[in-house]
């Protein structure tokens, strides 16, 4: 069976899952239109995760995949949380505010309990993607006993041979061109394969799936990358700017007028590619002492850029958006499904 068949889908496109970026809209567009719609659940809470999922179903009978994180959750160092939050205190007495005291877990991992779990159980979309790490071995048994298929980023070959092993139907090869976060599993150790290579050397040593995933703005990119073996392709940037995405005002003109990228930990406590911004040029300086766990770091990251906004600053956003931005096109996520076919078939 294809990949296409086993997904019942028309066109080898993903929607990228964005937290805090997708909607069920913006979903259901990319789905009626033949690609695979996403949501980005991993900031959200079980209710908030509830009400997107039946929202899409409600806008679709097509299939669309929901996405949760699975990182390890770290036990916060209180001396490292200290030393973050006093370095960022001038930033936010910049903006006439305090820090706060503490930093607070603001999302649980998909490994901490089985809530999220039973939600996919209870919702049946067709297939979840996991982003960080690999779900536990009752939790993908239970999905796969109820027909969902499961989905998870490698950027290396390592992790791609752990996701193999445990059973996972389809591998999403995150190269170091994506926007949004680093899918490494361990982040002390990032070998920063790019899409074009991670493809080949998974398809190589890998016999599932494999999905591409980072710097795919048109469909020229994408039918590159097929050609080079991937069966799909997932594109988060070039979907950003579409009306029915989540993003706001700052962040769309910012991916239109500065188009730079760059990875930072600042932000959130785990590497991430952003448009430049405050954090790269005003907090990654020599003298950053090490960033709090994530996403006790993004607690803060959140915090701090509420403030400066509330001060008419929209420099602290957390604008992610891969290395190709600059070819970002404004159009409906409709009309981009069917552009990029075209273009895809055009260089067949
Ligand atoms: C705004 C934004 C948010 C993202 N959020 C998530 C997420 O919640 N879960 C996830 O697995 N990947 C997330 N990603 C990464 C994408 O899955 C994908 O790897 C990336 O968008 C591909 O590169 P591109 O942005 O150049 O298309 C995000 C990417 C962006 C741009």
């Amino acid at each position: 069976m294809t990949l296409l068949e086993q997904l019942e889908i028309k066109h080898p496109i993903f929607l990228a899952p964005m937290a805090g970026v997708s909607t069920p809209q913006l979903a259901a567009e990319v789905s009626n239109q033949g690609g695979l719609g996403s949501l980005g659940l991993g900031a959200s809470t079980v209710a908030a995760a509830r009400q997107q999922i039946l929202e899409t179903q409600a806008l679709t009978e097509k299939p669309f995949q929901v996405n949760f994180f699975c990182h390890k959750s770290s036990a916060l160092d209180p001396h490292i949380s200290k030393q973050w939050i006093e370095y960022l205190r001038p930033q936010f007495e910049k903006y006439h505010a305090t820090p706060p005291s503490e930093l607070k877990c603001i999302y649980p991992s998909f490994l901490d309990s089985d809530d999220y779990l039973n939600l996919l159980l209870e919702t049946r979309p067709k297939a979840v993607s996991f982003h960080f790490g690999i779900p536990h071995p009752h939790q993908i048994q239970a999905l796969k006993q109820a027909g969902i298929i499961t989905m998870v980023s490698a950027t290396n070959l390592a992790e791609a041979l752990e996701i193999e092993a445990a059973g996972i139907d389809i591998i999403i090869a995150q190269g170091i061109e994506a926007g949004g976060h680093r899918g490494i599993f361990n982040q002390s150790f990032d070998s920063a394969v790019k899409t074009s290579d991670l493809v080949q050397l998974l398809k190589q040593y890998c016999s599932l799936p494999v999905v591409a995933a980072g710097g795919v703005m048109n469909g020229q990119q994408a039918q590159l990358l097929i050609k080079l073996g991937a069966e799909a392709v997932q594109l988060g940037t070039a979907f950003v700017q579409c009306k029915s995405s989540n993003a706001n005002a700052a962040y769309r003109k910012a991916l239109f007028s500065n188009p730079i990228t760059q990875i930072t930990v600042s932000i959130s406590g785990r590497p991430a590619r952003g448009l430049i911004n405050h954090w790269h040029t005003q907090i990654d300086r020599p003298e950053r002492p090490d960033v709090a766990a994530y996403p006790y770091c993004y607690d803060l990251g959140k915090q701090l850029n509420a403030v400066a906004v509330a001060q008419g600053d929209e420099g602290f956003g957390a604008f992610w958006a891969g290395t190709n931005v600059a070819q970002i096109r404004e159009m409906a996520a409709a009309d981009l499904i069917n552009q990029l076919v075209l273009e895809m078939n055009i260089h067949l």
